[in-house]
C-alpha cells in the first residue's frame, strides 16, 4: 500500500453484547491504526443483530449506546473516522434489495455462516428469509461507500469472497459502479476465556474491557490454567495454560518469557503469574475506564456523536445511490 494513498476503509460489528479481551487483542488496535492514515467508516451493525436477536430486540439499542460508549472510550474518534448506526442510514436497506435482485440464491445457501451459526445457535430459527441475506447485507454495507479495505478476522472470509463476487457481477450486468473490496485480514490472537474455552460472550467466559479492576482481578486468578499444575512444586507448560494466553496478548515479551521460564521449573505460583498479565490489563485499561465514566454520565454527548456520524455516512451512502439507481435505470 502506497504512503500517500488513502483508502477508504469499511468494518462493522453488530450489538450483541460489551466488548471483550478478544476485541482488545483483535479488532479494535487494527481499527485505531487504520484510522489515522485511511478514511474509516465503522458502523454499529444494528440490522445485523436484528437478524439473529429479533425475539431480543429490545436490547439492541442499548447495546448500540454501550457499543458507542466501547469504542469511543478505547479511542476511535470521531474527528478521524465515521462512527455511525447502520439502521440509521437507510440507503443500506435499499441497496441491500437492489443486489438480493441480482444473487443468485445458491450462492448465499453455500455460505458456510449460514449452516453453522444455525447449528451453533439451536434455540434460535436462524432459517429466516433476514439470516439468509445476512451477507447481502454485509454487501451493501461495504459498497455503499465504496470500500477498498475491510479490516475483518479470518471467519469473514467467505463474505468477503462473496461481496466481491456481487461487485463484479453488479458491475458486468449494470455498469462499472463498485471497486472490489479487499480483506484486510486482523491477525486475532486466540485467547482462552476463564473457563479454559475460546473467550465468547455467548459461553459467559469473557473478560469485558467494562469489568472493573476488581472483577478483572477475580476472573483471572481463578482461570484455569495448566492442568499439570497440581501443587506449587509441579512444573508446568505454559504453551498449554488458558490463562498465558491472556500474558501473550497483554504482556512484554521479554516479561513473558521469564514468566514462562519459571513456569517450566516451578520457580513460579500461578497466582504471581497471574498478576502480571492482571497488572498489564489494569495498566491499560485505565485510560478507558476514565473515558468510559465521562461517556456514561454524558448518553447525550454519544447519542450526538453518533448522528453526527449517521449523517457524515448518510451523504457518502446518497451520492452511491444516485449512480446505482442510473445505472440500473430505475
Ligand atoms: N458480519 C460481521 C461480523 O459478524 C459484521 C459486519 C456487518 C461487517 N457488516 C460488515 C464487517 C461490513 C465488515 C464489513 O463480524
Ligand atoms: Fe499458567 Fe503461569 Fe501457572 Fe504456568 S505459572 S500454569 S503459565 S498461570
Amino acid at each position: 500500500m502506497s504512503e500517500a494513498k488513502k483508502q477508504t476503509i469499511l468494518s462493522g460489528m453488530r450489538p450483541t453484547g460489551p466488548l471483550h479481551l478478544g476485541h482488545l487483542a483483535g479488532a479494535l488496535p487494527n481499527w485505531l491504526k487504520l484510522q489515522d492514515k485511511h478514511e474509516c467508516y465503522y458502523s454499529i451493525v444494528t440490522w445485523h443483530a436484528l437478524s439473529s436477536e429479533y425475539m431480543n430486540s429490545q436490547a439492541i439499542r442499548n447495546n448500540t449506546f454501550e457499543m458507542a460508549v466501547d469504542w469511543l472510550s478505547i479511542g476511535l474518534d470521531p474527528q478521524k473516522s465515521v462512527l455511525f448506526i447502520q439502521s440509521e442510514v437507510k440507503e443500506h436497506a435499499e441497496l441491500h434489495l437492489l443486489l438480493s435482485m441480482i444473487i443468485p440464491l445458491p450462492w448465499l445457501q453455500r455460505v458456510p455462516t449460514f449452516k453453522e451459526m444455525q447449528n451453533n445457535l439451536p434455540d434460535k430459527d436462524l432459517n429466516t428469509y433476514g439470516f439468509l441475506g445476512y451477507p447481502v447485507l454485509q454487501t451493501a454495507d461495504i459498497l455503499i461507500y465504496k470500500a477498498n479495505l475491510v479490516p475483518v478476522g479470518e471467519d469473514q472470509a467467505y463474505h468477503l469472497e462473496l461481496a466481491r463476487e456481487i461487485a463484479r457481477r453488479f458491475n458486468r450486468i449494470f455498469q462499472p459502479v463498485f471497486p472490489e473490496p479487499q480483506m484486510l485480514l486482523t491477525e486475532v490472537p486466540k485467547l482462552a476465556g476463564t473457563d479454559g474455552r475460546k473467550m465468547s460472550k455467548s459461553f459467559g467466559n469473557a473478560i469485558f474491557l467494562k469489568d472493573s479492576a476488581e472483577v478483572i482481578r477475580q476472573k483471572i486468578s481463578t482461570m484455569v490454567t495448566d492442568t499439570r499444575r497440581k501443587r506449587r512444586t509441579d512444573p508446568g507448560v505454559p504453551e498449554d495454560c488458558p490463562a498465558f494466553t491472556l500474558h501473550k496478548a497483554f504482556v512484554a515479551k521479554e516479561i513473558r518469557a521469564e514468566l514462562a521460564k519459571s513456569c517450566l521449573t516451578a520457580s513460579i505460583g500461578c497466582l504471581d503469574c497471574k498478576k502480571v498479565v492482571i497488572e498489564a490489563l489494569i495498566k491499560r485499561l485505565s485510560p478507558y475506564w476514565e473515558k468510559r465514566k465521562y461517556y456514561e454520565q454524558n448518553p447525550n454527548l454519544v447519542w450526538d456523536i453518533l448522528e453526527e456520524g449517521n449523517q457524515k455516512a448518510r451523504t457518502a451512502a446518497q451520492k452511491t445511490m444516485t449512480e446505482v439507481r442510473q445505472a440500473i435505470g430505475i
